[in-house]
């Protein structure tokens, strides 16, 4: 039953929604494959699936960039989150994101434009997992160079519309793969595609066929690894299906029947050309025939009104009437009127295809000019995502298309010749039961309305023959089991540990730790200032220090986890986690005991008595507490300590808390413990500079720049650097982690240049320690200066002996 299209379309329509009752211009509605259907079009038949699937307003056949929030690894511990946006994307187009955003394993992340409501919509990224990829990578690879020509193409920087423009497009992304040093991703492979895609959105253009050849060339050489991971977002078939149509548009413009017969002034491409291209031209336009061939993919264009040749035979060998190539194999053409067993008897054989008489009249009766063969050396290209098959392909893969048939469907069988290349390399695997020759349905190798002559045995015969009753790709395929290795933890790309921060820690670490040697040698040498109160209080917190460093920076770090995760050692990493755990919280206790004494020191009025032996009592409470969050942890979630796999593929895992045990068990007393100390910081401020303003006498200047020396002091030692910390653990930016981990690891060697360099006493006696002779001349003065010191109120012994 015939229905008028607009009639059916518009019964169907109005239950929808009545405002569709008219056929108002912005409400023309268009196939999805690009080809506008107006709404007094042709007639057809309307069906619920049809509009479903196929017709969309034709002024939402794109989905629009849209923003999207989603974390670089910028290095292995560290995340910064990015504002990155979706480019435009056809319908049925997996799109990618502007700024360069790869996984592990080489893919790109990309979200699919899908119809919904007959209009291009984003997939819902609701249910997505939090979004991490790399920028920047150790791996030298061209992503981002195809990703900014794609950008340009796409935002319309780079034209594609006229030749020159297509032209160079084409040559940059030539260039680009066959200049490329390192490996080719995944990504590149759908980018390639996606670019393909664009161009068949243009008018087809001949002079860029070179430059599509070779990039399919340079893709087909590539690892299989990459190409089955592409094979994941269907960007080999993408590319392929593509890359098929491009060539199958340009018959017209390269073998026209106004060139039949003409003298061609330079048959062959010259060497330089072919050099730079990496594909070699053949213009035999005088019989109807142009070849782009390289040794992987050789495209072969025919016009049979020239010289009737309606096929092509590729040889291993040279040999009469055979043309040579440079990329190292033999080929003929074949007139329609050849006879198929004779082409079949030719020695060195590889593969052949024509049409005989019969059969090209009827194709031409039915619309046809030309003929298209595309031979693929091997089957690269033609990726099964199913990791068990039942069929591989052991046979050059040949592609026959005639361009212009209303229906691809033979009304007489098209005869192929494949060799057999289990004979030459056999395969144990292999059994007869299967085999034979198949087409490519861009999912798998079907033999649907193939067939293959019988023989006794297939795996011995030579040359296989087979019939087709419709046009794709085909090969020969022996039967057997073959099973794929998973791809899932493969890992192709690796992120550029910014070597800056690594600098960073460890090298303020070593000055920290050089320092904090220093103030142990200074309490070691010195019996006066080791008795000090606060010297003592001083070293406890050098200690933390220390153990938090040995453990952060040098012990554990993810190559450790890793190893320990690996060898199932989770008894150590909890153990590590809990040590690394316990140092923070320790630092911690101390910083607050130190901002509490130094509170009470600024602050609170004289004359305060001190409890005896408050020192050994706050050690006891600063060594101890901690242990109580830390065993807490340890006991009731032990597995929080263990970096996830995840973490461990991403390179992002240590032995340290996670989860709930991170935030009740560091990050809480951690930051209970940083405002505490935030405040007393200000209110310590406030009471100098207060004090400070009313002292206008000469005598206090020296106070006053010991005040201001310790308040710098004050800023590195109570840990406000630890803001930073937990502003870079929120992922607030990269800038961050920078602060903090310039601040952090400088906390040692800070309190070496203030208790120990800065602070007279200290220096004196290092001084009188390596140059006595110096010092008995400095006696009178330091006298005089020791003096001022007892009175002053910054004086540690002034407080320690109350
Ligand atoms: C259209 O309708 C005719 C007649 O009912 C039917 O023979 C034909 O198969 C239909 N075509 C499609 C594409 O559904
Ligand atoms: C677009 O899709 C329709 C419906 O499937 C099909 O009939 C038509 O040939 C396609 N056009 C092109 C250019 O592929
Ligand atoms: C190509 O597109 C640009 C705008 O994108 C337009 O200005 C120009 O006229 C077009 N050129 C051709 C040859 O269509
Ligand atoms: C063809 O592809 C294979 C495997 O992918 C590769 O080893 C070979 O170098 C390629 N040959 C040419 C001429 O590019
Ligand atoms: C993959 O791409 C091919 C060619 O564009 C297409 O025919 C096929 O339907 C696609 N498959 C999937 C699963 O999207
Ligand atoms: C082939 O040669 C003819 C005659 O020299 C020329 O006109 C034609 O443009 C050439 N074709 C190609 C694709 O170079």
């Amino acid at each position: 039953m015939n229905f008028n299209w607009c009639a059916g379309l518009f019964v169907v329509l109005a239950l929808v929604s009545p405002i569709y009752s008219a056929c108002p211009k912005e409400n023309q509605m268009c196939l999805r494959n690009g080809t506008f259907q107006y709404c007094d079009g042709e007639e057809r038949n309307s069906s619920d699936e049809l509009m479903q699937t196929h017709l969309v307003y034709c002024t939402s056949m794109f989905c629009e960039p849209e923003e999207f929030q989603h974390d670089y690894i910028t290095r292995n511990h560290d995340q910064t989150p990015h504002q990155n946006k979706w480019k435009r994307a056809r319908i049925g187009e997996r799109a990618t994101l502007h700024d360069v955003c790869l996984l592990r394993n080489g893919m790109p992340v990309t979200r699919e434009c899908r119809v919904k409501d007959n209009r291009a919509n984003w997939e819902s990224t609701e249910h997505w997992d939090p979004v991490v990829c790399l920028r920047r990578f150790r791996e030298h690879t061209i992503s981002g160079d195809l990703n900014s020509l794609h950008d340009d193409v796409l935002e319309g920087r780079r034209r594609t519309n006229d030749t020159q423009g297509r032209r160079e497009m084409t040559g940059i992304m030539r260039n680009m793969f066959r200049q490329r040093g390192g490996n080719l991703l995944p990504a590149d492979v759908h980018m390639t595609g996606q670019m393909f895609g664009a161009l068949m959105q243009q008018d087809k253009d001949a002079t860029v066929s070179v430059d599509l050849v070779s990039v399919c060339k340079e893709i087909m050489s590539c690892d299989s690894k990459v190409l089955r991971l592409s094979a994941q977002l269907n960007a080999t078939n993408s590319l392929l299906s593509q890359f098929e149509s491009y060539m199958d548009a340009l018959p017209e413009q390269l073998v026209p029947k106004d060139r039949c017969g003409k003298v061609v002034a330079k048959p062959t491409s010259d060497e330089a050309e072919t050099a730079t291209t990496g594909v070699e031209t053949y213009n035999f336009s005088d019989i109807g025939v142009q070849a782009l061939i390289t040794g992987n993919i050789s495209v072969f264009f025919a016009n049979p009104e020239c010289d009737r040749i309606t096929g092509l035979a590729i040889f291993s060998a040279p040999g009469d009437q055979r043309k040579t190539s440079a990329s190292g194999f033999w080929y003929r053409f074949i007139r329609f009127s050849e006879d198929l067993a004779k082409v079949k008897e030719e020695s060195n054989l590889e593969t052949a295809a024509f049409l005989p008489e019969n059969l090209w009249r009827q194709v031409k009766s039915r619309g046809a000019t030309y003929l298209i063969f595309k031979v693929y050396a091997h089957d690269a290209l033609f990726v099964e995502t199913s990791l068990q098959r039942t069929r591989k392909p052991r046979s050059k893969v040949i592609s026959i298309s005639i361009p212009g048939l209303r229906s691809n469907y033979l009304s007489l069988p098209l005869p192929f010749l494949l060799r057999n290349e289990n004979l030459r390399n056999p395969d144990s695997k292999a059994f007869s039961i299967g085999s034979g020759c198949g087409y490519w349905n861009y999912e798998t190798w079907s033999t649907e309305g193939v067939s293959t002559e019988s023989s006794s045995d297939l795996l011995k015969d030579a040359i296989i023959e087979c019939h087709t009753n419709h046009l794709t790709q085909f090969a020969f395929l022996v039967g057997g089991s073959y099973r794929a290795n998973d791809l899932g933890e493969e890992i192709l790309i690796t992120p550029i540990n910014e070597k800056v921060l690594d600098i960073i820690s460890i090298v303020g670490c070593s000055l920290s730790l050089l320092g904090i040697l220093g103030i142990f040698l200074t309490a070691a040498l010195f019996k006066s200032w080791r008795s000090q109160a606060s010297t003592k209080v001083l070293l406890h917190l050098c200690l933390a220090m220390c153990l938090q460093m040995m453990l952060f920076v040098f012990l554990n770090t993810d190559d450790v986890s890793e190893a320990l995760v690996v060898n199932g050692n989770t008894v150590r990493c909890v153990a590590l986690g809990a040590a690394m755990q316990y140092s923070i919280l320790v630092l911690f206790s101390w910083m607050l005991i130190i901002a509490f004494l130094q509170f009470q020191r600024y602050v609170t009025v004289i004359g305060i008595e001190r409890p005896p032996r408050y020192i050994l009592k706050a050690a006891i409470v600063a060594w101890l507490l901690p242990l109580v969050p830390t065993l807490l942890v340890a006991l009731i979630d032990p597995d929080s300590y263990v970096p996830s796999a995840a973490q461990l593929s991403t390179d992002t895992g240590i032995c340290y808390p996670s989860g709930y045990g991170l935030i009740f068990g560091v990050v809480l007393p951690v930051t209970l413990i940083t405002v505490c100390n935030l405040v007393i910081f200000v209110y310590v401020f406030y009471s100098i500079s207060h004090s400070l303003s009313q002292s206008i006498h000469k005598n206090e200047k020296k106070m006053v720049v010991k005040q201001i020396r310790l308040s710098i002091m004050l800023f590195f030692l109570l840990g406000l650097t630890w803001i930073f910390g937990i502003f870079a653990f929120m992922q607030a930016g990269v800038a961050f982690s920078y602060l903090f981990c310039i601040t952090a690891t400088m906390q040692g060697f800070v309190m070496f240049i203030y208790f120990v360099l800065l602070d007279s006493t200290n220096r004196r006696l290092w001084v009188g320690l390596i140059c006595p002779t110096k010092m008995e001349l400095d006696v009178q003065k330091r006298t005089t200066e020791l003096q001022s010191m007892t009175t002053s109120s910054t004086n540690y012994n002034s407080r320690s002996h109350q």
